[in-house]
């Protein structure tokens, strides 16, 4: 691939962090995905979280009977860890294929995590089956202890709960999702663990400051918050680095703009729509073009150990306005729209279906 051409022809990339939600939000969303990415790691953060066998099954015809026709796009499902759930249900939801991963939220650290682990040892059960059964384990990496400042839930997770998960279980395969901190671009490139983390969009984009400039823009609230610039450019560094423990995750979690727009304003940034040309964006700014195609379609499935999609996409450079918001499907009352990244910004790359 040549880095100054106005074409990048790559091998199709998935998306390995991705809320699809349900009903009319789903619905509304899954195009966005499967148009450009042939896989996704589906988040299980539903009101219920997805915890049994028949859950995922169900949710993963829902997502496929919402597909336009046409498309080839394959959900991977996650379970929803929970001092509730059996580690046979686990295994047995992993050795059928019906789990591709399970998911670790800290007890309320997000959107829909209420049903999430306190006690990291009480669910020592299903970790120890994990890394018997060799099932990935994906985690939101943030405390929510009261004493601890926001913007420093990643960094102290990390020291307080993550160093000393990998050393109990020192043969788990874990994802650090949606890393915003130097620390944790550190952390992740020098560990000896089985370790590897995604990096979104909008956190190679923004700092903090985009959250309150001119006024609360509530559509750059997302968890873990944007940091400092220096977390931003360390970011930036570790995606477009070439190292394989570093891959494409959007942590696209759409919310209707009148829930993000609340005195309690929803988390979650929807970037879906876009994703693909805004990664190009950044790796392109940082002079790493060549280096696209690994993150976003070669280390994820690396990590996995799924095959490598076979088949190609095009991103031409052509500028394209990104919409100021889209309107949602309409389930029986809500009508509402939904604020996509970028809108009203102009992005240089644009996403052509081969
Ligand atoms: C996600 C959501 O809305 O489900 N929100 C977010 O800000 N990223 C949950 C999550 O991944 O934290
Ligand atoms: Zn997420």
């Amino acid at each position: 691939m040549n880095p100054s051409l106005e074409r990048l022809v790559l091998r199709q990339p998935d998306d390995w962090h991705v809320h699809l939600r349900d009903g009319a939000m789903l619905e509304s969303v899954v195009e966005s995905t499967a148009r450009v990415f042939r896989r996704a790691i589906v988040m299980p953060n539903l009101q219920p979280p997805i915890m049994s066998i028949g859950g995922a099954l169900d949710y993963k015809k829902r997502i496929l009977e919402a597909l336009p026709f046409g498309i080839e796009f394959t959900p991977l499902m996650t379970a929803f860890l929970s001092e509730s759930l059996s580690p046979d249900v686990l295994e047995q939801g992993f050795e059928e294929g019906v789990f591709t991963a399970a998911k670790l939220y800290p007890f309320n650290a997000t959107t829909n995590s209420d049903c999430g682990v306190s006690d990291l040892r009480s669910i020592d059960s299903l970790l120890e089956t994990m890394e018997r059964i060799d099932m990935p384990l994906l985690i939101h990496g943030e405390v929510i202890d009261s004493d601890v400042d926001v913007f420093d839930r990643e960094s102290v997770f990390i020291d307080r709960h993550l160093i000393p998960l990998l050393s109990r279980y020192e043969g788990l395969r874990v994802v650090l999702e949606h890393i915003t901190t130097e620390q944790a671009v550190e952390f992740v490139e020098t560990s000896s663990f089985r370790l590897a983390a995604t990096i979104t969009p909008h956190h190679l984009h923004i700092n903090r400051n985009a959250m309150f400039s001119g006024g609360l823009r509530s559509d750059f609230y997302c968890l873990p918050l944007a940091k400092r610039e220096h977390h931003r450019l360390a970011l930036r560094r570790a995606a477009t680095s070439g190292k394989p423990c570093f891959f494409l995750g959007t942590d696209s979690a759409p919310h209707p703009r009148a829930a993000k727009e609340s005195s309690c304003g929803c988390a979650g940034i929807f970037n879906a729509a876009y994703a693909l040309e805004s990664y190009a964006e950044v790796f392109e700014q940082e002079g790493k073009l060549s280096r696209l195609e690994a993150f976003a379609s070669e280390y994820g499935p690396s990590f996995y150990g799924l095959p490598l999609n076979s088949n190609k996409i095009t991103l031409t450079k052509k500028p394209q306005l990104v919409p100021e918001a889209f309107q949602l499907a309409k389930d029986s009352s809500v009508c509402d729209s939904l604020v996509p990244f970028h809108a009203g910004e102009i992005l240089n790359w644009r996403f052509v279906s081969n």
